[in-house]
């Protein structure tokens, strides 16, 4: 199938970042009309849309060192111009790592200025966003969203032993990923013991052009079958990193692992309900408290609302204790405050919880005879018998 060229784009007015004096006589033809201005690599590092509609950099007038470091600028800014590299001898790291950017070409010389008009043309198309990739008949995860009523309620825990319980049940090595979206301040890492590797710089410069090969690289192995996606503490983190690379992320996740559990923030960012709504099952975690039981009742009406799917999130409450008297509710007045069943419940035990944190690992590590393994273990065996309700992550 042949494609039609694409239309011819004017540059009359635009503004473009030059890098290397002997490119200048571009701005007779094809850059006629635009705003040239010459800079330096310097002017790469955090350069975005604001500075510039387009750079072009000829790359024999750097050095390879300086070139290398200012195509890395480029990839971790984060909505870069589209960008052409020139030049006789392109080292081909440079290129490969020009080539992660959305748009960008490289045109090796000789060359004439038609080709660099082809290649700007081809570059300053505006680009129709990009559909959504069907993971329909491709491998696809089933996903489970942990989310806490209120804060403390246990939702990193669970989350935690839900995502052992489920590599318990897996043959396959790396057939469980467990991903902490509380980008600003997760604690996930923290309670395995593992360093997180989600760089959310990285992330979103990648994101259109995010693949399950990358995704790796921002992977911490914890187990064989156990990986965890985790940013290191950011309090701009939510701000910084855009929809569409937390849904690409975990779109690819959700084509690389067999289950993926999503430790999901309480308060609602602009991606939460396209995540949820890819989700197989929601779980709402309270703990026994009246506060926290009505935060669970509004929580998941909210979500089953503004969803509009029908899709219900299931409320575990946590730290349930063994004793029927007392000031905590019980489980059946827990019930009647939350005006529906609850999923299921799973003991305090704070002696496993806090051992295993300090630790660094999953309770079912270091304390498996808590009663709190048993009740996610339980729990799991009636999620898991439930069929897959569709597929994770259909990013929008
Ligand atoms: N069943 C349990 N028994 C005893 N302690 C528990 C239990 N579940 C969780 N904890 C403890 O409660 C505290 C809060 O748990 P956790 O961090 O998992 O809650 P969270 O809902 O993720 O909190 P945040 O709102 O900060 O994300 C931790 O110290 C944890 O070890
Ligand atoms: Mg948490």
């Amino acid at each position: 199938m042949s494609t039609a060229p694409p239309p011819a784009v004017s540059l009359s007015g635009r503004r473009v970042l030059v890098l290397g004096a002997a490119l200048l006589p571009l701005s007779q033809d094809p850059l006629t009309g635009a705003h040239v201005e010459l800079g330096g690599l310097d002017r790469l590092i955090g350069v975005g849309a604001a500075d510039a509609d387009l750079i072009i950099i000829d790359a024999d007038a750097w050095d390879g060192p300086g070139m290398a470091a200012g195509i890395q600028a480029l990839t971790l800014a984060a909505a870069p111009p589209p960008v052409l590299l020139v030049g006789t001898h392109l080292p081909t790291s440079v290129v490969r790592n020009l080539l992660r950017l959305e748009r960008s070409d490289v045109l090796d010389a000789p060359y004439s200025s038609d080709n660099i008009a082809a290649a700007i043309n081809g570059l300053m198309v505006e680009k129709a966003p990009p559909a959504p990739v069907p993971v329909q008949g491709g491998h696809a995860a089933r996903c489970w969203a942990v989310s806490g009523a209120v804060g403390g309620s246990g939702a990193t825990t669970l989350a935690i032993e839900i995502a052992t319980q489920l590599c318990a049940r897996q043959a396959k090595p790396k057939s469980v990923c467990l991903i902490d979206l509380n980008l600003a301040d997760g604690s996930a890492a923290a309670y395995l013991g593992s360093t997180p590797a989600m760089r959310l710089g990285d992330l979103t410069a990648a994101a259109a052009r995010l693949d399950a090969a990358m995704l790796q690289a921002f992977v911490t192995p914890v187990t064989d079958r156990l990986d965890l996606l985790a940013a290191a503490r950011d309090p701009g983190a939510f701000d910084a990193v855009p929809r569409e690379a937390i849904l690409r992320m975990l779109e690819m996740a959700c084509e690389t692992y067999d289950w993926v559990i999503l430790d999901m923030p309480r308060h609602r960012r602009s991606w939460s309900l396209d995540v949820l709504g890819g989700c197989d099952e929601i779980l709402v975690v309270s703990e026994l408290t009246v506060p926290a039981l009505l935060a669970a009742r509004s929580l998941s009406d909210e979500i089953e609302r503004d969803m509009g799917s029908g899709e219900k999130p299931k409320i575990v409450l946590n730290r349930v204790a063994a004793r029927m008297f007392g000031p905590a509710p019980s489980f059946a007045e827990a019930e009647r405050a939350l005006q529906r069943k609850a999923e299921g419940g799973v003991s305090s035990d704070w002696e496993a919880a806090a051992a295993s944190v300090n630790l660094g690992g999953p309770i079912a590590t270091h304390r498996p005879k808590s009663k709190i393994v048993k009740d996610v273990q339980s729990l799991v065996d009636k999620l898991a018998a439930q069929p897959a309700r569709g597929h994770a992550t259909k990013a929008a």
